[in-house]
């Protein structure tokens, strides 16, 4: 037996599921012996891949749909047990030249998804995956839940308003919520298509594309790289918890690492690839919040949950996935 039993014959809907983060998620709980339903709308330039779900094809129902549409929406959370939020506009460079799609689908997508769980499934658990992106720059380090919100882009700002929207369903509506901020997470899956966000990904596409790694500034930046797996668990772990209910939790790893090291450590394990110093560009200098890891007393004591996968090891897996199926990621 292990707590993850509790899933076997439960609903799960995940928005965003043909994504990163959300194809994982479903992998794991099909394999749980959970029914799964994704509802993706598939927008280009975001992670959304039908490969990514290649493995369970035949055993989940998709819903190609945007968050934003209402009365799919209120079709789609009935007789859910869980209601994984995950769809979002993700990409922090495109926010800050065009803050629109945060805010339509982080702000007003994530009311809809929550006023459909309110009419048509109270009874229902929603688990959402904000950003440590919420925090800005770090007053100490590691950086708790307690420490203040200062957002440096528009897509932190989404996230941070979707976390408090879920916050009132919980507390006025009684809908059980739980709210997560993942530091950066890394792993199989995820867009490798371009850089604007998902740097570990984006240093493994050049490493095994034996390009050279640009590393900004100079590249002693600390940050607690997460291998998904270990989010995945986490995940899981909050959306079978009681005592998670209406609580922010870091998933992070308090152990931290810089982009030198990663950089080293990713090209060793590639063996391939290179890589250089590089000045920050603007934009990316404007929104970098400098030294980042996470305080994860909190969800260890609270779920019991703990980092296993090593950076070395993490990577080891990413590379191996991406290297057997780049056909489908590049
Ligand atoms: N990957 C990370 O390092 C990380 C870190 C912090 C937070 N998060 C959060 O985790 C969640 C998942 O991120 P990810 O890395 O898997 O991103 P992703 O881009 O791989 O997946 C997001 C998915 O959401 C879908 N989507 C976007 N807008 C939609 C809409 N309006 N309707 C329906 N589907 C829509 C996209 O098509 C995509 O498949 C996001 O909320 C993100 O903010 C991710």
């Amino acid at each position: 037996m292990t707590p993850f039993d509790a899933f076997k014959g439960t609903r799960a809907l995940i928005t965003g599921g043909m994504g990163f983060i959300g194809s994982n998620l479903a992998l794991a709980l099909v394999e749980l012996g959970a029914h799964v339903t994704i509802a993706d709308a598939m927008i280009p330039g975001y992670g959304g891949n039908l490969f990514n779900i290649e493995p369970i094809r035949e055993r989940v129902t998709v819903n190609f749909c945007d968050i934003r549409d209402a009365n799919v929406m209120n079709y789609l959370v009935k007789r859910q047990d869980f209601v994984f939020h995950l769809a979002g506009q993700v990409d922090h460079i495109l926010s800050l030249t065009d803050p629109f799609p945060d805010i339509d689908i982080n702000i007003k997508g994530t009311a809809i998804v929550m006023e459909a769980c309110k009419h048509h499934n109270p009874s229902t658990r929603v688990i959402y995956t904000g950003t440590r992106g919420q925090y800005g720059e770090a007053v100490s380090l590691p950086v708790s839940e307690e420490a203040p919100t200062h957002p440096k882009g528009i897509y932190e700002i989404t996230n941070l308003t979707a976390e408090k929207i879920i916050e009132v369903y919980n507390d006025v509506h009684n809908i059980h919520s739980v709210l997560l901020r993942l530091t950066n997470i890394y792993g199989p899956r995820a867009q490798m298509l371009h850089s604007r966000y998902g740097v570990v990904n984006w240093f493994v596409r050049l490493a095994l594309d034996n390009a050279t790694i640009k590393v900004f500034g100079d590249g002693q930046i600390k940050r607690d790289f997460l291998y998904v797996g270990d989010c995945i668990r986490a995940i899981l772990l909050a959306a079978i918890c009681d005592e998670a209910r209406g609580e922010v939790m870091n998933v992070g790893i308090d152990r931290p690492t810089n982009f030198v090291e990663l950089a080293n450590t990713l090209i060793e394990v590639c063996g391939s690839g290179s890589w250089e110093f590089a000045p920050f560009s603007p934009e990316r200098k404007a929104q970098e919040p400098g030294d980042f890891y996470s305080d994860i007393s909190k969800i260890r004591r609270i779920l019991g949950w703990e980092p296993e996968t090593s950076l070395r090891d993490g990577l080891a897996a990413t590379v191996a996935y991406y290297r057997q199926h780049k056909a489908h990621y590049w």
